[in-house]
């Protein structure tokens, strides 16, 4: 038993990474699938690609390396949060594309519940609002929309899951309807203090609660898979962003971490307790060991890197990703240039979906280098926005480290800005692959191949560590020039 199989099921892509004993990455394998936009603010993705993603680079990396499937001694799964998928549990086949955690054709019928004054009761149970975002509304879609959908519920057919959970059932053949209580916690439909489903929640959504998989711990036996040829077991789950806590170890309280990929989601580890916030950030599972849910604040933006590949593919002004930062350092210092990348509306701490990207203080010397600077810097200034809520929520953070890591975590540029505009540290590990990792950990970690908690603690190494430079003084007057931007793009 010399490797562990990790399955990172991500919004564009799937991937499959082999780690080996010490933990260290020995393959990876990556296909992207087909985004859908069947209409304004819908986005799909067909089940059968991403099944058929996740066989070809799992397939593929066993491959590479030449492993027998008696050498993996599990498989980890972490993936797309909230994407919600229902299938026939008689033949596995889904009614409906998935829909994705990015669709927002439920937004009316949030709007609906909301005005009814539901939010306060769906909060308090889940720790989540009441947003399109979640499963339990794209589900309750599906249940209405997707002929005899209802029917097949009755009749004890149908199944729901996130992308675990579908990905769990296709790998054990139909044996295991399971998730872990990271993915349980982003349907909406999760009591996250009782750890259980919330009886009135799928009342009020009218969802069937026979559909619901079995909710699990983040490192637990999850079944056995058969589809590489001998057996493999399936011991780790978590959803992406909290595989990636994991992976980060940040296991005490008051730890904090950041990925930047197309967004960016930050979570604060807030220990036992299940914070409710005041100010529109999520409360969330971190993860669940041993029965015991570790909680989290969790802010979520929409366009992080996202807002690199707009330069590119939308301005045209630079040719590739890490162009950015060399046009970026050509930026004149004397101006002053607020980008808010508000091209989906706006997330955390704002939740405006009806706001769009805006653009202040051009004069006529703006160009290129200052729009490149601009757009990095907004990421710098949105991970502000979500530590100055944490901070309000918690009464202070304290003597606060951001760990960072995902695509953009690369670009030293926007990691040095990132420290500035917080006045923090912003420590950036040597394994940015801390997803992966995370979902590794646990399934390694629940065979016994892998360290415990404390030592994989230990392990965590430090590539680099960012200080703040800046003085107090401009960090100040610049953080107040873009929460005025803010001001100005918000739509309500
Ligand atoms: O909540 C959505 C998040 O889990 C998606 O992450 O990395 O697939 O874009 P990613």
């Amino acid at each position: 038993m010399t490797h562990i199989l990790a399955i990172d099921q991500g919004t564009t892509s799937s991937r499959a990474i082999l780690f080996d004993k010490a933990m260290r990455i020995s393959a990876t394998r990556q296909k992207e699938f087909t985004q859908h936009f069947p209409d304004s603010g819908w986005v799909e993705h067909e089940v059968d690609e991403i099944w058929a993603s996740v066989l070809e680079t799992c397939r593929g990396v066993l491959a590479d390396m030449q492993l027998a499937t008696s050498s993996v001694a599990a498989i980890g799964i972490t993936n797309q949060r909230e994407t919600t998928i229902i299938w026939d549990r008689r033949t596995g086949e889904a009614l409906h594309r998935a829909i994705v955690w990015q669709d927002r054709r439920t937004a009316a019928f949030c709007d609906d519940l909301k005005a009814a004054g539901h939010e306060e009761l769906v909060t308090a149970r889940t720790g989540l609002l009441l947003d399109p975002y979640f499963s339990g509304t794209k589900l309750r879609w599906l249940l209405d929309n997707v002929a005899g959908a209802r029917d097949l519920a009755r009749e004890g057919h149908l199944l729901f899951g996130t992308v675990d959970s579908y990905l769990i059932w296709k790998l054990t053949d139909g044996r295991s309807h399971v998730t872990d209580a990271t993915n349980a916690a982003r349907t909406m439909l999760y009591n996250i203090h009782d750890g259980c489903w919330d009886a009135e929640i799928c009342d009020l959504l009218d969802i069937p609660m026979g559909i619901l998989p079995q909710v699990l711990d983040c490192a637990a036996d999850f079944g056995t898979t058969q589809v590489f040829g001998g057996e493999i077991p399936i011991r780790g789950v978590a959803g992406d962003q909290q595989a990636a806590t994991v992976g980060q170890a940040c296991f005490q309280r008051g730890m904090l971490k950041s990925t930047y990929g197309t967004g960016c989601f930050a979570l604060l580890n807030t220990g036992d307790t299940a914070v409710t916030s005041q100010n529109r950030l999520l409360g969330t599972i971190a993860y669940q060991l041993n029965g015991k849910p570790t909680y989290a604040l969790e802010g979520s933006i929409f366009i992080a890197g996202a807002v690199v590949q707009w330069l590119r593919d939308g301005l045209g002004i630079i040719d590739a990703a890490p162009d950015t930062q060399a046009l970026a350092d050509q930026a004149d210092p004397t101006q002053r240039l607020y980008l808010v990348p508000a091209f989906t509306g706006l997330g955390a701490p704002y939740w405006d979906a009806t706001a769009r990207g805006a653009i202040y203080g051009l004069t006529r010397g703006s160009g290129p280098a200052e729009f490149a600077r601009a757009a990095l810097e907004s990421v710098g200034y949105q991970t502000r926005d979500l530590l100055e809520a944490m901070a309000a929520d918690m009464g202070g953070l304290g003597e606060t480290v951001l760990r960072v890591d995902g695509g953009m975590s690369a670009s030293d540029w926007s990691m040095q800005f990132l420290a500035d505009i917080l006045g923090a540290p912003v420590d950036r590990p040597e394994v940015l692959e801390t997803t992966a990792l995370g979902a590794a950990w646990l399934a390694g970690m629940q065979s016994g191949v892998y360290p415990d908690q404390d030592a994989f603690s230990k392990g965590w190494a430090l590539e680099r560590r960012f200080e703040a430079q800046m003085s107090a003084q401009e960090r100040e007057a610049r953080y107040e020039g873009w929460s005025d931007a803010i001001r100005r793009t918000l739509t309500r």
